[in-house]
């Protein structure tokens, strides 16, 4: 199976795709996890992405393409998280698939409003082995490790990337939709209720 999550910045997409790819046993494929060890590591692509990501705006299709026939899967099942973000994404996603004789099954679409988007990544703090955590704290409480927040975790950044999530990224519902791929489901639930529904729409569709 092949699945899709979209959301605005901080519906929970990260969160949820760690536990639906552990589940269904998909590789999760984050863009911008990607882009973030890109940019620590100092590679050619750290390097041209970052001024992009430090204000906010999106890092230019034609890299963000480049970077997914890179690393789609051959064989096995994949979840995007964070790709497509552009219409123009989704074509050459749809055609690098369509090249390879395989679909994406299901579009989950995380609705969570604005208010809640900004109030979580205020507070969102995570750690050096990437786990996400829901509330402020210096310390993971999964593994120990210190914590730390996104540069892109500031107030005026937030308010950028939800400005460029409704103007470019917010079509590809319609989009979607129009394939008869798209599922809705309300984001602004708790962590295990959000899982479940997922799991429920996916298993049902
Ligand atoms: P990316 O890392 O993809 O950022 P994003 O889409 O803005 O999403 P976030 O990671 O901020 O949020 P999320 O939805 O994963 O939520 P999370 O689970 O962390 O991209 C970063 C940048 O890279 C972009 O701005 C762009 O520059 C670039 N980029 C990436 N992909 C690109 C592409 N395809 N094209 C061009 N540029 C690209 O949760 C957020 C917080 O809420 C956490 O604290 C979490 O613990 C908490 N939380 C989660 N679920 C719940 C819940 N149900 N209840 C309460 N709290 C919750």
């Amino acid at each position: 199976m092949n699945m899709i999550l979209l959301g605005p910045p901080g519906a929970g997409k990260g969160t949820q795709a760690a536990m639906i790819a552990g589940e269904l046993e998909l590789m999760h494929i984050s863009t911008g996890d990607l882009l973030r060890s890109a940019v620590k590591n100092g590679t050619p692509l750290g390097l041209q992405a970052k001024a992009y990501m430090d204000r906010g705006a999106l890092v230019p299709d034609e890299i963000m393409i480049e970077l997914i026939r890179e690393v789609l899967p051959k064989e096995k099942g994949f979840l995007l998280d964070g790709f497509p973000r552009t219409l123009n994404q989704a074509d050459a996603l749809e055609e690098m698939l369509r090249n390879a004789g395989k679909i994406v099954e299901h579009v989950v679409n995380l609705e969570v409003d604005d208010s809640t988007v900004v109030a979580r990544l205020s507070q969102r703090r995570q750690c050096k082995s990437g786990h996400i955590l829901t509330a402020s704290g210096n310390s993971c409480p999964e593994c120990g490790a210190e914590t730390f927040q996104r540069s892109d975790d500031r107030p005026e950044t937030i308010q950028k990337r939800l400005s460029v999530y409704h103007e470019q990224t917010a079509p590809l519902i319609a989009y979607y939709r129009r394939q008869n791929k798209l599922v809705s489901v309300n984001g602004s639930g708790d962590v295990q209720q959000v899982f479940s529904k997922i799991t429920e729409v996916v298993g049902n569709a």
